[in-house]
């Protein structure tokens, strides 16, 4: 049996990821902090349920011993628990600047370190992180979730790198990274000017990324995004941010209208 592992799947895109790997033959573990929707979301796509707050890297670690348990092996690790509070970093009192970067940045790394070690040497696997075109590039309104995400990244490639110098060849580590997706995540943002951002783009559908990572999974890709164009764009941004950050203010414009065009 194939076994894998999906944090954060009670809803949204872990939900459909999950749904996914059920489709493909997977023996699949739904694991969310919210226990209500990980079990009807287990029940519901014929995988098992586990609560899990991937802040704790002990109960991380009794997941994946789980799924090997179940399984017989470690295929696929999913780490797509995230959370999203917007507004300036100035705005956001201590717990929720560190709430983010604990379920967002220290949830990847626990899942990643605890999946590798059940991969390594057995045959090896994928550990799949959805992170975000904020993880790539400046979003004004989601500085600290952008600062999240901009850690996964750099988490995910430097351990990359770290297992091809120790020779370790069968275990894989892609990134995807979405535009704003229509998930819980966003449907109370719509009269947030702060998330304006996240709507700047065609808003994708949680079934999107579901298949962007049946995608990596045929074909391993240190950095996937949704859409490449998009991609494309951000990483510009990035390499040029004087003019980055010149062009935000004009998308946060357009996003505030996809905004008021999405309430009506
Ligand atoms: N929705 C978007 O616009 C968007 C865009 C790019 C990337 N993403 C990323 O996609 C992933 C999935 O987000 P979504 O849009 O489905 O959001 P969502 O809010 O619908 O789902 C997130 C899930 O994570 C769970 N979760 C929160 N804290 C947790 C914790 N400590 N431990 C375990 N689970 C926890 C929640 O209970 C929820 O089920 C996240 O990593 C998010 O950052 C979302």
């Amino acid at each position: 049996m194939r076994g894998a592992v999906v944090t954060g799947a009670g809803r949204g895109v872990g939900k459909l990821v999950a749904k996914m790997l059920v489709q493909r033959g997977y023996t699949v573990l739904v694991t969310d902090v919210d226990e209500a929707t990980a079990t009807a979301t287990a029940a519901e796509i014929g995988a098992a349920a586990r609560v899990l707050d991937v802040r704790d890297h002990e109960a991380v670690e009794a997941a994946r011993d789980d799924i090997v348990a179940r399984a017989g092996r470690l295929d696929v690790w999913v780490n797509n628990a995230g959370v999203l509070v917007t507004g300036p970093a100035w705005e956001q009192d201590a717990a929720t600047r560190r709430l983010m970067i604990e379920v967002n940045t220290l949830g990847t790394i626990n899942g990643t370190v605890a999946a590798i070690e059940a991969m390594r040497g057995h045959g090896g696997g994928h550990v799949v992180n959805i992170v975000s075109l904020a993880g790539i590039t400046a979003v004004a309104g989601e500085a600290v979730y952008a600062a999240s995400k901009h850690a996964a990244i750099g988490f995910s490639l430097s351990t990359l790198a770290d297992l091809r110098m120790a020779g370790v060849r069968d275990v894989d580590i892609s990134c995807i990274c979405p535009d704003g997706i229509w998930t819980p995540m966003l449907y109370d943002k719509l009269d947030d000017p702060s998330a304006a951002l996240s709507f700047s783009g065609t808003l994708l559908q949680p079934a999107d990324i579901a298949a962007a990572v049946a995608r990596v999974l045929d074909r391993p890709r240190p950095v996937v995004t949704v859409p490449k164009w998009r991609g494309a764009l951000a990483r510009f941004g990035d390499v040029f941010p004087r003019f980055g950050l010149r062009a935000i203010p004009l998308m946060v414009a357009q996003g505030r209208r996809n905004q008021r065009r999405s309430a009506r």
